[in-house]
């Protein structure tokens, strides 16, 4: 029975989820960050430490491991500094290896790893996906230890980077919004639902070995779900979906902002696969998964009447 976890990018969206999920169930919780004072909301969780580490350092990855019967590694970026592929290969394929290392040497024998779907080393030309589907490849070498790794579409729920987004970017656009890679298919997959598949798995040992896609119920293009999102909100939007060479001009110009960049090269380049299953739910989990109008319309809404009443309060004087 593996109780103690060691969780690195449990600080991230999924990570505070499955995090949240994991003590419920009784486990004892170590998250490794670079930033401790940042994530405060996990250390009032009971059953969790939350400890400041550079996880680049093999050395100290095999301190923390020390006493852990599974690591959960959430560790992921989707963009890189420079479109080189560097950056991924950093976050994704050498982190992995030393994660494996590590796991050798402090005698952690279960590894769950998040990947993402359509993930593979040697097709397609984001490098996003290329050293995901690298590190898959380290998974099914590894030595003494039973992994098991999930390939997600694009996740929903509370504090996603998805749909809150559109939403930013909806409520600052003035009436049209330009959309690249419009067509582009995506079946988003709830948080809990994938939160759910990994605490199943961990002592599940039918999975041991295992990589699995996880969809959502139902699939929709890049375009229904900027549209569904702003019906959400309340706001008519004119979405004018570009063709691929407008949809690369605006990667180029974007791939170049200092501070924000909605979209990039390696996204646009991620953006020519659908991001859909061939396959049903994993029957192994036992679960049907969530559809977007049972849970998005709870976090999408609130978010937008908190927004409203804040701006209430400013234009009243009432926010000092
Ligand atoms: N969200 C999605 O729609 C989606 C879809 C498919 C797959 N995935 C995969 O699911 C995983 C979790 O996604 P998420 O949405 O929860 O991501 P997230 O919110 O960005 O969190 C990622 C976590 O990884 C850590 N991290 C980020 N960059 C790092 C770096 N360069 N070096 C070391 N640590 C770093 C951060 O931890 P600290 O800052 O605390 O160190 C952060 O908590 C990722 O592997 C992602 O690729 C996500």
């Amino acid at each position: 029975m593996f109780t103690t976890v060691c969780v690195l990018g449990g600080t991230g969206f999924v990570g505070k989820h499955l995090v949240a999920r994991l003590v419920k169930q009784g486990y004892q919780i170590r998250v490794l960050t670079r930033h401790r004072e940042r994530h405060r909301e996990l250390l009032v969780l009971p059953t969790v430490e939350v400890i400041q580490a550079d996880i680049y350092n093999p050395a100290e990855l095999e301190h923390y491991f020390q006493g852990q019967a599974a690591v959960i590694n959430l560790v992921g970026i989707l963009n890189e500094k420079r479109d080189n592929g560097q950056g991924f290969h950093r976050a994704h394929v050498e982190l992995t290896r030393q994660v494996i290392q590590a796991c050798q040497r402090s005698k952690v024998s279960r590894l769950l790893q998040m990947s993402a779907l359509h993930a593979d080393a040697s097709a397609g030309s984001s490098y996003y996906l290329r050293s995901k589907g690298e590190a898959e490849g380290l998974l099914r070498q590894a030595q003494g230890i039973l992994t098991t790794c999930f390939r997600p579409s694009v996740i929903f729920g509370p504090g996603d980077g998805f749909f809150n987004r559109f939403a930013t970017l909806l409520r600052f656009s003035p009436g049209i919004v330009p959309l690249a890679c419009p067509n582009t298919r995506f079946a988003p997959v709830y948080v809990g639902d994938v939160v759910a598949c990994f605490v199943s798995a961990l002592n599940n040992a039918s999975t041991y070995g295992q990589c699995y896609n996880l969809c959502g119920p139902q699939s929709y293009t890049l375009k229904q779900l900027l549209q569904y999102t702003a019906a959400q909100i309340g706001l008519y939007r004119w979405v004018i979906g570009l063709g691929r060479s407008s949809s690369w001009l605006l990667a180029n110009v974007f791939q170049y902002m200092p501070f924000y960049r909605p979209l990039t090269r390696d996204n646009y380049r991620s953006l020519q696969i659908d991001s859909v299953c061939d396959q049903p739910f994993p029957a192994i989990f036992g679960l049907s998964p969530k559809s977007l109008d049972e849970i998005v319309p709870g976090y999408l809404q609130q978010n937008s009447s908190r927004q409203h009443y804040n701006t209430l309060r400013r234009s009243a004087g009432r926010d000092r």
